[in-house]
């Protein structure tokens, strides 16, 4: 198993992604092609992937964004097929994304989980990840 980046996606990671997608957000629409490679172009913006020869058995979206408080990352869309669960490759992926993080220098990198997301928390806690006492807010348009 090898964690990489997604530089040009092509048809077979679109439904990599798609799959990987609809077990962590049923009702979300996966990307296209167009905006899996919009989102490959985007500068500050990581699609990892863990890989095992043609098998994708997981992603992890790392952004690093520039604030006045400094360089900041967060990490969104974490999962791992269900089939390949348990072997620490949701930890390799998030591993690889601290280190990315860290290496650019980034102060913090932040990420939510819901608390029924128990492997999800689980896995965080172990990695250092410490939950932050803030209200988290989200704006939705219409
Ligand atoms: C959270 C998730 C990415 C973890 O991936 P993973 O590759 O199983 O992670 P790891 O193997 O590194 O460890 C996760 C923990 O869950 C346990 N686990 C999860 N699924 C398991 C399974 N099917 N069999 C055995 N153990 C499992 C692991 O033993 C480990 O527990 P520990 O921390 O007490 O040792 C994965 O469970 C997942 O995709 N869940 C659904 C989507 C989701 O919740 N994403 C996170 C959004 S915040």
């Amino acid at each position: 198993m090898k964690i990489e980046r997604v530089t040009e996606p092509d048809d077979a990671a679109v439904e990599a992604v798609g799959l990987l997608l609809r077990q962590l957000s049923p009702r979300r629409k996966p990307p296209s092609l167009v905006e899996l490679t919009e989102l490959a172009a985007s500068p500050g913006t990581t699609l990892l992937v863990a890989r095992e020869g043609d098998a994708y058995l997981g992603m992890l979206t790392l952004i690093l964004y520039r604030v006045p408080t400094g360089l900041r990352g967060f990490i969104h869309d974490v999962v791992v097929d269900e089939s390949a669960r348990g072997r620490g490759i949701g930890e390799a992926l998030t591993r690889e994304a601290l280190r990315l993080a860290k290496s650019a220098g980034a102060r913090t990198v932040e990420l939510t989980a819901r608390g029924e997301r128990e492997a999800a928390n689980r896995l965080y806690r172990r990695l250092g990840f410490e939950p932050r006492e803030t209200n988290v807010y989200v704006w939705r348009p219409g």
